[in-house]
């Protein structure tokens, strides 16, 4: 089972692939390793909560542009839900502070964890190689880390294709575009003015409203928190 393909496996593999391929035709290849993210990248993700109730906050269709900026160690989602004109912000700094905020609304949370580093599947604890499966028609490696992400990669390209998250909302995100080396321009990356309130008009009664549609970023919150632990 590719379960028990640990880490000291995959480090064995990795320094003995050549010599392997050319002396020893029976010994098993080794599994393939997940391609790093590049510094930087511009995604269009369709996002899915699979396990939607009437009962969940949101609604379960979103489209999220995802901007990763890792020589900027910043982090941009940009939720769209289906139909609404509102789109939701999440701006993650690398010192752990995350902005959520739509045009009206704000939440500032705080992380002990900043940016996914760009080594963050491969990286730590290797992600355990799951095989290879046709997703949307494309032929992928898959991996899963941690017990809550199963990670789709073209065998092709390397190019990311999906994720799934292991949760009860039952996220799937769809990777509809990909680009390397597109950057978001600065002003975008700004808190709003509501972001920082006179401390006497503060007002927490609209929180609520703007964490609605935000859990796939919670969830790579808590892998990144992850990858480091792990
Ligand atoms: C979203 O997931 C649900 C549950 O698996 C599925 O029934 C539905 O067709 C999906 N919607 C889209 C637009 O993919
Ligand atoms: C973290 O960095 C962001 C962006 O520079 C800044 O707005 C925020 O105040 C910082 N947070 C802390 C706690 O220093
Ligand atoms: C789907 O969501 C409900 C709560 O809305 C939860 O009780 C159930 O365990 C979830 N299903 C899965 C497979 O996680």
């Amino acid at each position: 089972m590719a379960f028990t393909r640990h880490l000291l496996l995959l480090l064995a593999a990795a320094a003995t692939i050549t010599a392997t391929a050319a002396t020893d035709d029976t010994a098993p290849s080794p599994p393939p390793s997940p391609t790093p993210w590049p510094d930087l990248f511009h995604a269009v993700l369709f996002t899915n909560l699979t396990n939607y109730s009437m009962a969940s906050t949101g609604p379960p269709l979103r489209l999220t542009d995802l901007y990763y900026d890792w020589p900027r160690r910043r982090n941009l989602n940009l939720v769209r839900h289906q139909l609404s004109p509102d789109p939701l912000y999440d701006v993650e700094w690398n010192n752990g502070t995350t902005f959520y905020f739509d045009s009206s609304s704000c939440r500032v949370e705080r992380f002990d964890v900043g940016v996914l580093p760009p080594t963050w599947l491969s990286g730590g604890a290797a992600a355990e190689y799951m095989g290879r499966c046709v997703t949307g028609g494309i032929d992928c490696h898959v991996w899963g880390k941690a017990g809550f992400i199963v990670y789709y990669e073209e065998v092709a390209t390397g190019r990311p294709v999906r994720w799934d998250f292991i949760d009860v909302t039952g996220i799937q995100q769809f990777v509809m575009s990909y680009e390397v080396g597109v950057v978001l321009e600065d002003s975008q990356w700004q808190a709003p003015a509501h972001c920082f309130p006179d401390e006497e008009n503060e007002q927490d009664t609209k929180e609520e409203e703007v964490a609605d549609g935000l859990e796939a970023a919670r969830l790579l919150k808590k892998l990144a928190d992850a990858a480091i632990a792990f």
